[in-house]
């Protein structure tokens, strides 16, 4: 790993909100009077009725229970946009970059509150009360945005579905949280080429009995869709029907705001649930201090909203903090490999947040492609999703930033709400690889297999020992399960799934997850999804998926299978294999290695060995460790002899 250092340049010392005496002061007191330290910063956004508690949280592992800001009340849509309407109406909320270059709008505060207004009008009008749940698959157009700030408005709880998704997960969603009401578009547009959500969006209501009352429908591509009368309405023909003035509920901090299925070890993809006041607190103050946000900077987050990093930082953060933020409906690489810089230039970008697997694609087309752009306004750089390796940290900063942006790697989880871990432009020297330091009030430690608690330069788990705003507040309908997943492995801490390093300064490295779960591409993905999808085809009798190193992906996903007897292995099977998966997830979830394997490594009481899995998926035989515990060692000879890729 790189050690190479980057202090920070003088200019940004200056001109940062906080510089590395800032930090340590306010860091410090963060961690020795969260109260206090919180009770200041929740006052960043508007109350109606001020709070007078601050935080109230135990992760005793049989009594999870995290309230921040608890007797307070306000509404998120109140502060990312009626708050502004005074002071910045007329300035523009959101930028849209439609997937065809020529295709842009720009909205504004104002504009943003009537859009919201009405159509949490619809909402209302379509029986949509405080609490009940509403799913959204959308693509990245602005409605998205006007339908999460709607559903904030009229205190419904959102559940946005990835667009890349399949019906079968969408409808596993739906059913998840029994929305009466799907919001979706006709089709999306993704690098010219159609995506068709509404046919998957009613194959999916097909398949939840009658949950789904109403669909609504944005007329996105004009492309042809099925209708069914009572059920589908247009949002332009909805929205046009109702009035343009809707009070926001009031609603608790601790009312939820959003819940969000993401992948865990086992079983089907949990609901995390976030809430109002700690979320919109921490989203906002992390949005504004990881990227140094002024007013008048136009930032861009290049994730999609089907993303914790799109509900965070290109909705609720920045637009509680009154910014431009943009939103892309496009992919890197259309209509040419330079697309993200034309728009960087189209748009004046200041801040630029992207994906290290968007990185390492666009350094495979070499620096032309980005020379050719100018890039002058780019002030700071953002990598989110994965650790970035060191070889494309440094080209982000010598190619696209041309040594004068700083590059902020900054890890969370869909879980934590915001940044945990993360460099401060105006603070923090940059090390390539390196998330760095916590943000405030965030406690990271360092614990053993055993659970013991590592001081000094170390490796092991990495652990947050007490509560921060942002947090998850509860899996949706499992509490046992929240309580079980994150708190019972090392009891009384919040454990994050992820391996990482400290060095000698303290910095933070994340290795990477040490748990059944792979990041491909920044997207996170249960290896038991992806097996269980694999045996419901009729000739697979078992199947076994890990994760190994990829070059683009970061991880790419390999899935040893057997098959049933008298089933031939054959080329086929495996491209329909592969196919099926895709059907079955969605493309996200496509495995890129099948080997067919007569045998898996078992134990004696029949548990499959992941470890030797992962060990012949990595090319890695010589450390396969001990095998003789096997049923049948013989079995890891043919895996080795047969391995794919
Ligand atoms: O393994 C870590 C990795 O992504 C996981 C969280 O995935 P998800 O909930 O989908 O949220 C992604 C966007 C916040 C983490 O457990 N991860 C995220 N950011 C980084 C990272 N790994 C290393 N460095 C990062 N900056």
């Amino acid at each position: 790993m790189s050690e190479k250092v980057y202090p920070v340049p003088a200019e940004w010392e200056n001109r940062a909100f906080i510089n590395d005496a800032k930090y340590k002061e306010l860091y410090a007191k963060s961690v020795s009077d969260p109260e206090a330290f919180w009770a200041e910063h929740g006052k960043r956004i508007d109350w109606i009725k001020p709070f007078t508690k601050v935080k109230h949280t135990s992760f005793d592992p049989h009594n999870v229970s995290i309230k921040w800001f608890e007797d307070g009340t306000t509404n998120v849509s109140l502060n990312c946009v009626d708050r502004h309407l005074a002071t910045r109406g007329d300035q523009v909320a959101i930028i849209w970059e439609g997937d065809n270059p020529d295709d842009s709008k720009k909205i504004t505060y104002k504009q943003l509150h009537e859009e919201v207004s009405r159509f949490a009008n619809v909402l209302k009008a379509k029986g949509v009360a405080k609490g009940d749940t509403v799913t959204i698959y959308l693509p990245m157009i602005p409605e998205a945005a006007y339908a999460m700030l709607a559903c904030a408005r009229v205190g419904a709880v959102h559940s946005i579905v990835f667009g890349g998704f399949s019906p079968d997960s969408l409808a596993g969603r739906i059913e998840g949280c029994k929305s009466k009401v799907v919001i979706t578009a006709d089709e999306g547009l993704r690098g010219g080429r159609k995506v068709p959500l509404k046919a998957n969006a009613d194959a999916a209501i097909a398949k939840t009995g009658d949950i789904v009352k109403t669909q609504i429908v944005v007329k996105r591509t004009g492309g042809k869709v099925a209708w069914s009368e009572g059920r589908d309405v247009w949002w332009h023909e909805e929205t046009a029907k109702v009035s343009a003035d809707c009070p926001p509920t009031e609603m608790n901090a601790e009312d939820p705001l959003f819940i969000l299925y993401t992948s865990g070890s086992t079983g089907a993809p949990k609901g995390v649930v976030h809430c109002t006041g700690g979320y919109l607190v921490y989203a906002a103050m992390t949005h504004q201090y990881v990227f140094d946000y002024h007013d008048g900077d136009i930032y861009w987050c290049t994730a999609d909203v089907g993303w914790v990093t799109g509900h965070s930082y290109i909705v609720y953060g920045p637009l509680a903090n009154g910014a431009t933020t943009l939103m892309f409906e496009g992919i890197p690489n259309y209509p040419s490999i330079s697309r993200f810089w034309d728009v960087v230039d189209k748009h004046g970008v200041n801040i630029f947040y992207t994906a290290p697997t968007a990185i390492r694609s666009l350094m495979g087309a070499g620096e032309e492609p980005v020379k050719k752009t100018s890039r002058k306004t780019l002030r700071l750089l953002g990598s989110v999703g994965e650790p970035i390796n060191p070889e494309a940290w440094e080209w982000y900063h010598r190619v696209v930033g041309e040594d004068r942006c700083p590059i902020v790697d900054t890890w969370w989880q869909t879980e934590t709400g915001g940044i945990l871990i993360t460099p401060l432009p105006g603070a923090t020297k940059l090390k390539p690889g390196s998330a760095t330091r916590p943000f405030f009030g965030v406690q990271p430690q360092v614990v053993d297999a055993n659970g013991g608690v590592i001081e000094g330069p170390c490796e092991g788990n990495l652990v947050i020992a007490d509560s921060w705003p942002g947090q998850m507040r509860t899996v949706y309908g499992d509490h046992e399960r929240f309580q079980q997943t994150y708190f019972s492995t090392y009891p009384g801490k919040y454990f994050t799934g992820d391996g990482c390093r400290r060095d000698a300064d303290g910095f933070y490295w994340i290795t990477g997850r040490v748990d059944d779960v792979i990041n491909v591409s920044g997207h996170r993905m249960g290896t038991a999804e992806v097996e269980s999808a694999l045996v419901a085809h009729p000739a697979v009798s078992e199947a076994a998926v890990v994760g190994y190193p990829h070059d683009l992906k970061g991880q790419g996903i390999y899935a040893y299978v057997t098959v049933m007897e008298g089933i031939e292995p054959t080329e086929e099977l495996r491209k329909e294999l592969v196919a099926w998966v895709r059907k079955e997830i969605g493309p996200i979830a496509s495995p890129d290695v099948v080997q067919f394997a007569p045998g898996l490594p078992k134990t004696r009481s029949g548990k499959i060995m992941r470890r030797i899995l992962r060990k012949i998926a990595e090319n890695e035989f010589g450390s396969l460790g001990d095998t003789s515990t096997l049923a049948d060692p013989t079995v890891v000879d043919d895996l080795i002899a047969n391995r794919g890729g």
